[in-house]
């Protein structure tokens, strides 16, 4: 039977079909949301019956204080969302050319009825770091929920054609901040508060043609797991969560017409959306965790993994 909540499926919802595939398209870097055919979803899941409806807030992260990297767009733009119908306010941090997708977001938030403010900093220079961290203090007025959400990558086949600089802009982006934001917002973390780290399935699967992107990937799982030993002693918990497929700009606008074509690849047959996605991080964020740190989540569309 059908739920009163419950929506037929529509043109982007049609996104949550078994055997549904995107459109091969490109995009220059870093890619915007406001440019995708078909756009993603940041507020919807599916419903058991092939339908879909919003997603349901319950106030789990009442007067909650987060800063999202990467808030702009994609995954990170769906945890600002979702963060705000849980009642959280934010502090998104994002390159300086995105703009016009963070102010998207930033209105979408204030349409929950919660704070965003926007930063658009370079996050590979620590100093800029440093200043997300006094940023957020100053404007959110604490910090509860850090986060990590940026990254970069670029396909290459083969080790031999990976520039030194590839290689370094990618860890400069995908775990250096991830240690230098930690390191400057642990100090103002109270007891209960959350570190979420987004690593990927590339680190489980070893995807060949992102060698660089996925090591970085590796790297945060031990990262969490490492800060998660450090830290859990003074009640902050730290996890990670690993998508697979997920319909954002980074896919556009770094894939190649192969790789788009196999993207939906995996045991649900269709690309997840960042909704779907940002589910965990509101899991782990709240106090529904509780129980939980040092571990991973996988919103990859059935993809077995170990650990
Ligand atoms: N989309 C997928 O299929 C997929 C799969 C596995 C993991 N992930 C991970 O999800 C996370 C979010 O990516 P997304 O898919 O939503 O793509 P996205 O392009 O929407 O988000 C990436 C964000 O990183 C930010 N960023 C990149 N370099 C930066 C820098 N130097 N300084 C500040 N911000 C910077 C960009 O502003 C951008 O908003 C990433 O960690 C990515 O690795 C995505």
């Amino acid at each position: 039977m059908q739920s009163s909540t419950t929506t037929r499926p529509g043109n982007a919802e049609l996104q949550f079909q078994r055997g549904h595939r995107i459109p091969v398209q490109h995009q220059e870097k870093p890619g915007f949301q406001s440019d995708m055919n078909p756009k993603p979803v940041s507020t919807h899941i599916p419903t058991e019956d092939g339908g879909y409806q919003r997603y349901k807030a319950a106030g789990k992260l009442k007067d909650k204080r987060a800063i999202i990297t990467g808030g702009d767009s994609g995954i990170g733009r769906a945890i600002a969302i979702l963060f705000a119908m849980e009642g959280a306010s934010s502090l998104i941090v994002y390159l300086p050319e995105e703009e016009k997708d963070a102010e998207e977001t930033k209105k979408k938030v204030k349409e929950h009825g919660s704070e965003c403010h926007l930063l658009a900093t370079d996050i590979r220079k620590k100093e800029n770091c440093r200043t997300v961290v006094e940023v957020a203090l100053r404007k959110l007025g604490g910090i509860d929920i850090l986060v990590n959400n940026a990254a970069y990558q670029n396909m290459i086949h083969d080790i031999v054609g990976l520039t030194e600089e590839q290689w370094e802009r990618t860890f400069d982006t995908n775990i250096h901040p991830f240690f230098y934001l930690s390191k400057y917002a642990v100090p103002h973390l109270k007891d209960g508060s959350s570190i979420i780290n987004c690593s990927s399935v590339n680190h489980y699967i070893g995807r060949p043609d992102l060698l660089d992107y996925t090591a970085t990937k590796g790297a945060i799982v031990a990262f969490t797991r490492a800060l998660s030993n450090q830290k859990i002693h003074n009640g902050i918990r730290v996890n990670c969560v690993c998508p697979g497929p997920i319909w954002t700009p980074l896919i556009p606008s770094t894939m190649d017409t192969k790789a788009m074509e196999q993207f939906s690849n995996v045991p649900m047959g269709r690309p997840g959306q960042p909704s779907e996605v940002a589910t965990c991080f509101v899991f782990l964020a709240s106090q529904d965790s509780s129980y939980i740190s040092g571990q991973c989540l996988h919103p990859n569309g059935g993809v077995v993994v170990g650990a």
